[in-house]
């Protein structure tokens, strides 16, 4: 308690508590002259009463101590660190240390400025013929290829293989005419499978660049608005789909997600006239 003198040096113990807390003031009795024995017995009796905090007779006006504390000595005070790390410089600068597919997937998965890498199970890299002529980018792993580790292999995956078989692809596939590679724009999965965001796209857009360079594919099939946007910076799948575009230096078509295409079966007439468009580029490239 504040003011509690100690005997001998001739004063009392002086107690202030406020209303709000435990009236004790109203209670306590004047005790300006009663000795030091009775003034412990009577502070043991108030923290008995639930009195805990060591305050004065008067309230402390709290912004004049702080007009009046000393400053602390500049050596005390913690220095100011600026957050000055660019995410996207240090993807670029990561992404350009590959020699070769393995040396990505290595470093890409070792790349932490990506908020998505913290929730996800598992880092889904690719899967397929990296000698394919045909590259799939998709959009980001869902709960199972997050539990897999594979991208597409939910149902969206397995419509999206049928679909690729039934132009003579497969994943599985050894010869590179037959042969299909298939990868993300993200390789974490995102919470509640919500779209990566256009600061996670721009983290990732230097490993997808580097990805395509090791795989060189004739074709590159951008699987919904999501690749769309990280490959061509355009959204609006449903305008895109069906006309060739060029990303990352290759010829690319935009074609509706099998996600979409599971829930707009509708949309499967067109998602096959422009498979039958990749068959034709991959006969006569022109
Ligand atoms: N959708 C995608 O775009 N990619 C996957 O890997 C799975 C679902």
């Amino acid at each position: 308690m504040a003011n509690a003198a100690g005997p001998g040096n001739g004063e009392c113990a002086r107690l202030w508590l406020p209303a709000p807390r435990h009236n004790l003031a109203a209670m306590t009795p004047d005790i300006a002259q009663i000795d030091y024995h009775a003034a412990q017995a009577l502070l043991e009796w108030q923290m008995e009463l639930g009195a805990d905090e060591a305050i004065g007779e008067v309230p402390v006006n709290r912004y004049e101590v702080a007009v009046q504390a000393p400053k602390p000595a500049p050596a005390m005070q913690a220095p100011v660190v600026e957050d000055t790390v660019d995410p996207v410089a240090v993807a670029k600068e990561a992404a350009a240390g590959a020699t070769g597919l393995e040396t990505l997937a290595t470093i890409q998965a070792g790349y932490d400025h990506c908020e998505l890498k913290k929730g996800a199970r598992n880092f889904v890299f690719a899967d397929g013929n990296p000698q394919a002529r045909v590259l799939i980018l998709g959009e980001a792993p869902g709960r199972d290829e997050d539990i897999e580790g594979r991208p597409f292999v939910g149902r969206a995956g397995q419509l999206l293989d049928r679909m690729f078989a039934a132009i003579g692809l497969s994943r599985t596939a050894h010869h590179p005419e037959e042969a299909l590679y298939i990868t993300n724009v993200m390789p974490w999965r995102p919470p509640q499978n919500r779209d990566p965001e256009p600061a996670e796209i721009a983290m990732m857009l230097p490993f997808v660049k580097r990805h395509v360079e090791f795989v060189n594919p004739d074709v590159i099939v951008l699987m919904g608005n999501t690749s769309c946007f990280a490959a061509l910076g355009r959204k609006g799948i449903l305008r895109l789909r069906g006309t060739w575009a060029e990303a990352f230096g290759k010829p690319a078509m935009p074609m509706t997600h099998p996600a979409y295409l599971l829930r707009n079966t509708a949309a499967k007439r067109e998602a096959w006239a422009d498979l039958l468009e990749i068959k034709a580029k991959l006969e006569n490239p022109r």
